[in-house]
């Protein structure tokens, strides 16, 4: 059998939840065009199609209401939790490692329904992250419910829209490394809470959900387009890589990227905002003409969440609000084929001795 570095190119399994790159650069869910989903239909519709394949999202809303409504009761109780795991690591902890560990802590109902038990698991995420936030969420719109419950109460129709769109571009992606991480932990017949701490602690990592936050602290080291312009080159002159730059399966465009760099030039509305993207265009028009590469979801989508008022280590957060939809369509999915996935590996080691 060929070996293949990172499985590039490997049909590792079955799935009817996307396609991902087909001619090099279209996204699909069950059939249905991504880019298209994020004008006509809201997060928990597009939820819906990826779990269980209907767009009507009402009773996703409805599961994630009731979930989201307890851990507001139980608000002390997550925040002192939160609190503590603050201060058991006095150097401070990565939001994304509070996130696994609390996800980690939840609870699973047999009585569950596939919608009802992501979206459990979901409203937990997205409370700890508002609390993480601090800001105050408690105002849930009815039409971006999830969204909602991650802005300011005070925030724009716009933003909640952006929003909306950035967590339905995030939801779902193939066998991307989070979501394979899910599948192996649910081809051994674990739970469903234990395959989505796979995908969070997977997703940390700067080659995957992490260069969001790479990205946009590299557009924020230069303060002007002269000074992104010597810095990019001397870095590519280093061989290093350009974080939120590159695919492993687009080949000719992300198709996500447009979608999300069109909402940052409708949201900036400051000078240092607009200086900002200055950058960042300037960063991509370099990447194209000196290494032919095309920006992925990752390098405006850290602008659209920084646009938004995110700090910068609550970007990959987000995406595990977004992705946590996706993993768990996998993780049933994969449950259903009960397969135990259990590759070869090619030895390299010492000849017997
Ligand atoms: C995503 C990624 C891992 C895809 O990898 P891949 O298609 O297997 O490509 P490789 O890592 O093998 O790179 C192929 C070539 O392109 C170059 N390249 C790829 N991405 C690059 C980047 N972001 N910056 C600079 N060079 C890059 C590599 O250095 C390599 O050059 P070489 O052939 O001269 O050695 C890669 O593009 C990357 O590391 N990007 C940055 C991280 C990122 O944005 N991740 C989010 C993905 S959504």
């Amino acid at each position: 059998m060929e070996f293949s570095p990172g499985l590039r190119g490997v049909i590792a399994g079955e799935t009817s939840i996307s396609t991902v790159g087909k001619e090099g650069t279209s996204l699909r869910y069950r059939g249905y065009d991504a880019i298209e989903l994020t004008k006509n239909n809201t997060y928990e519709e597009v939820a819906s199609l990826i779990i269980k394949d209907s767009l009507d999202g009402d009773e996703f809303k409805e599961a994630f209401l009731k979930h989201y409504n307890n851990k507001a009761l139980e608000d002390e109780t997550l925040s002192k939790n939160i609190e503590n795991l603050k201060s058991i690591h006095p150097k401070g902890m990565h939001p994304m490692d509070l996130l696994r560990t609390i996800v980690s802590g939840g609870e699973e109902m047999d009585s569950d329904t596939e919608i009802e038990s992501i979206a459990r698991i979901s409203a937990t995420v997205c409370f700890a992250i508002a609390s993480y936030h601090k800001a105050d969420t408690n105002s849930l719109s009815d039409k971006y419910l999830v969204a909602s419950s991650l802005l300011p109460n005070d925030a724009s129709d716009e933003m909640l829209e952006a929003l909306d769109d950035m967590l339905i571009l995030y939801a779902e992606h193939g066998f991307n490394a989070s979501t394979f991480a899910t599948r192996v932990t649910a081809s051994t017949r674990a739970d469903l809470t234990g395959a989505i701490v796979s995908g969070i602690a997977t997703l940390k990592g700067e080659l995957h959900g992490g260069a969001n936050e790479r990205a946009v602290e590299l557009i924020n080291s230069f303060n002007t387009v002269e000074e992104a312009e010597k810095g990019i080159y001397s870095l590519l002159d280093e061989k290093k890589k350009i974080m939120g730059f590159g695919h492993g399966v687009y080949k000719v465009q992300d198709p996500r990227s447009p979608v999300v760099k069109n909402w940052v030039d409708q949201l900036v509305d400051n000078d240092f905002s607009k200086n900002r993207f200055e950058i960042a265009k300037k960063i991509d028009q370099i990447m194209d003409e000196e290494k032919n590469l095309f920006p992925n979801v990752d390098f405006y989508g850290g602008l659209l969440l920084a646009e938004l008022g995110f700090e910068v280590d609550l970007f990959t957060p987000i995406f595990v609000a977004g992705r946590s939809i996706g993993w768990a369509a996998h993780y049933f999915e994969q449950r259903e084929q009960d397969i135990l996935i259990r590759p070869a590996a090619k030895y390299i080691g010492p000849s017997e001795r």
